[in-house]
């Protein structure tokens, strides 16, 4: 497996050196040199003109229409859908590059062989389940209830479904005659009630040989079984279906070393190739929903194992697919999960659309009620984001009313904020004031109050008020101004703030871009400024790696930059901001504007924040510490210094 190589800088440095980047997407893209780069169709997108850029030079690549952008690792993990080690072994493979294999710790050996050993007896479990679907009289009612809800056998067959007999101990004493010991069978979460934990919910099944209730028994009986397979294929776990009414309606298995619901998309094995084909996913709630609609053709279908889509499960989407369609159920749980997935899976860098499925029926019976092509249609009307939030909120108002404005402005306000496009947003707000029959000033008016009083979209940490102007205002984060055992804090400066105004982002994306082409200007920069400067998360996390190693400032080119940018977002905003190429006849005078441009934003909040602190004192009528005014001066002379 992927996880036993290892590489060191200098592996990833031969195998950068012998994997040419135009060799390597040369041989999917037609490429035409255009001046110093080549230039292609995009293979991440429906591109009509040549919007892919590759530079020989800087051994990059960067698509200025979908953003796409890396080096030649990156390129292999988007259009292979590998994660980075993967990507690592198939390019070192390519070029000949032996990877070491590494001396394992015994700790780390007996780690991997109890994880083997949990893979083994998950396997023979699906079998042994399988086995009982497919024959015996057992399996009866198990295969008639699938039939009943229109699954084919060669669907089941797909999916390895099973059925897990009655008894109490059918699987014990199957699996024990294969050898199986008992404690790893509890590990792999498939019987319980020996010795410690235990705890598996008593499903339905007559009770034979149970007798005492501590004693080791089947955590799944008389149950359709679903395995859950990781992106390799392996089974890491199961969903067992009562046939029939019952509670629970699904037991799954539980957390193990192997199962991590966050983790896992039930079908991602089967779906992968059709979601990177297609460069789009499906993703459903349930179990069935995904068998089904396999069946019917749609094959790039995942669930989320019941709860919202995670921002792990986002995250692994992401590495295949750029587009994401959520059709979750109709009823208001699932518009419920389905809104919040969509934040979770725009986060993660997808384009999110929604899915409608016509009320009262779930993607599962709404395939078989209406067919492939009813639920084609489904599909293919999908909206985006903003689009489905504005007709949730008008569902069932009256628009006429003034009511009925308020309360959906009221509720579109927080996606808007959330939309980072700026042509987007400003489309949308046209479009929605024209709806609304409200000015698109006063919708522009409602969301910067939004921005501004940080009444955040559900989940997310509350927006901040932009620090330079709050003093005047009332939701200002007292806490943060002032502490009273250790003085003053700055303000504002650091983590969660938004990502607007834009402004401040141009003047960061900038800076970056330019410390990363030019690195001759790290070492200054990296000494009047430091990562928490950089409002927008991404820009601050990625100045955190450029300004790394102790003021030792990383090139861009150098391969140890490249491998410590191991979050694929990250390598790929460095790559566009490398190949954006804003032509600057003086970049190093740039980098200076840019650079005062951020000290004087940080020394404004500041000063905002000790205006608040005193202000607050002498309310309170507590004197001011001199420390405090000296320091106010001390900025005021500096921001009065810089723009002399
Ligand atoms: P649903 O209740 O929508 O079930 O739950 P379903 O998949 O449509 O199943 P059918 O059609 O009634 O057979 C959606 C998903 O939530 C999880 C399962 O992953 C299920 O597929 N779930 C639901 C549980 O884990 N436990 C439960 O008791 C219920
Ligand atoms: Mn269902």
């Amino acid at each position: 497996m992927s996880r036993r190589v290892h590489w060191t800088p200098d592996v990833l440095e031969e195998i950068r050196r012998r994997c040419d980047i135009v060799d390597v997407i040369s041989e999917h893209v037609a490429l035409r040199c255009q001046g110093r780069n080549l230039a292609g169709r995009c293979p991440f997108h429906d591109d009509r003109s040549p919007s892919f850029t590759v530079s020989p030079d800087r051994q990059l690549f960067h698509c200025f229409g979908c953003q796409a952008a890396g080096d030649v690792f990156s390129f292999v993990m988007r259009r292979e859908g590998l994660d980075f080690a993967e990507a690592v072994e198939a390019l070192a493979r390519r070029a000949g590059v032996a990877l070491p294999e590494r001396e394992a710790s015994p700790a780390e050996r007996r780690r991997r062989q109890q994880r083997e050993a949990l893979y083994r007896a998950l396997a023979a479990a699906a079998e042994f389940y399988r086995r009982h679907l497919r024959e015996g009289p057992a399996g009866e009612r198990a295969r008639r209830y699938l039939a009943g809800r229109g699954v084919a056998p060669e669907t089941a067959e797909r999916f390895g479904l099973g059925y897990a007999p009655p008894q109490w101990d059918g699987l014990l004493t199957a699996l024990g005659r294969q050898g199986f010991e008992p404690a790893v069978l509890e590990q792999a979460g498939l019987v319980a009630g020996g010795g410690g934990a235990g705890g598996g919910g008593a499903g339905g099944g007559g009770g034979a040989g149970g007798g005492g209730g501590a004693r080791t028994h089947d955590r799944f009986r008389d149950r359709l079984m679903f395995p859950i397979r990781d992106e390799q294929g392996r089974v890491v776990g199961f969903g067992g279906r009562v046939l029939g009414e019952g509670e629970p309606k699904y037991l799954n298995s539980p957390e193990t070393a192997l199962f991590n619901k966050r983790r896992l998309l039930f079908g991602l094995d089967l779906a992968r190739a059709a979601i990177r084909e297609t460069g789009r996913a499906l993703v459903m709630e349930g179990y069935m929903d995904v068998v089904t609609a396999h069946q019917h053709g749609f094959t790039a279908a995942v669930a989320s194992l019941g709860t919202a889509l995670s921002a792990e499960q986002a995250a692994l989407l992401r590495r295949h697919a750029r587009q994401v369609v959520i059709a979750y159920d109709a009823d208001a749980a699932g518009a419920q999960a389905a809104l919040r997935g969509l934040e979770v899976a725009r986060r993660a860098g997808c384009e999110v659309l929604v899915a409608r499925v016509p009320a009262g029926k779930d993607p599962d019976e709404f395939l078989r009620a209406r067919g492939a092509e009813g639920f084609r249609e489904v599909v293919e009307g999908a909206l985006p984001l903003l689009e489905y939030v504005f007709q949730q909120a008008a569902a069932g108002r009256d628009l006429a009313t003034v009511e009925g404005k308020v309360a959906v402005v009221r509720q579109v306000v927080p996606a808007l904020a959330a939309e980072d496009n700026e042509v987007a947003r400003a489309a949308y707000i046209n479009r929605f004031s024209a709806r609304l029959g409200v000015p698109e000033e006063a919708l522009r008016r409602e969301l910067n109050k939004f921005v501004r009083e940080g009444a955040g979209p559900e989940g997310e940490p509350p927006r901040r008020r932009q620090t330079m102007m709050e003093k005047t205002g009332g939701a200002y984060n007292k806490r943060n101004a002032w502490d009273n055992s250790r003085g003053f804090v700055q303000a504002g400066a650091a983590s969660h703030a938004p990502d607007r105004p834009a402004p401040s982002n141009r003047a960061e994306r900038r800076l970056l871009g330019l410390l990363l082409r030019h690195p001759e200007h790290l070492a200054d920069a990296a000494g009047q400024v430091d990562p928490g400067d950089f409002e927008n998360e991404d820009l601050r996390r990625l100045a955190a790696v450029v300004f790394e190693a102790d003021g030792a400032p990383v090139p861009a080119e150098g391969a140890g930059f490249w491998q410590r940018l191991d979050d694929p977002a990250l390598r790929e905003l460095a790559a566009s901001l490398v190949m954006e190429e804003e032509p600057f006849a003086d970049p190093a005078r740039v980098v200076a504007d840019c650079l005062r441009w951020l000290i004087r934003r940080r020394h404004e909040r500041e000063i905002a924040a000790l205006d608040h602190a005193i202000s607050e004192l002498a309310a309170a009528g507590r004197p001011v510490p001199p420390e405090l005014g000296e320091r106010w001066q001390a900025l005021h002379r500096a921001i009065r210094g810089a723009s002399r």
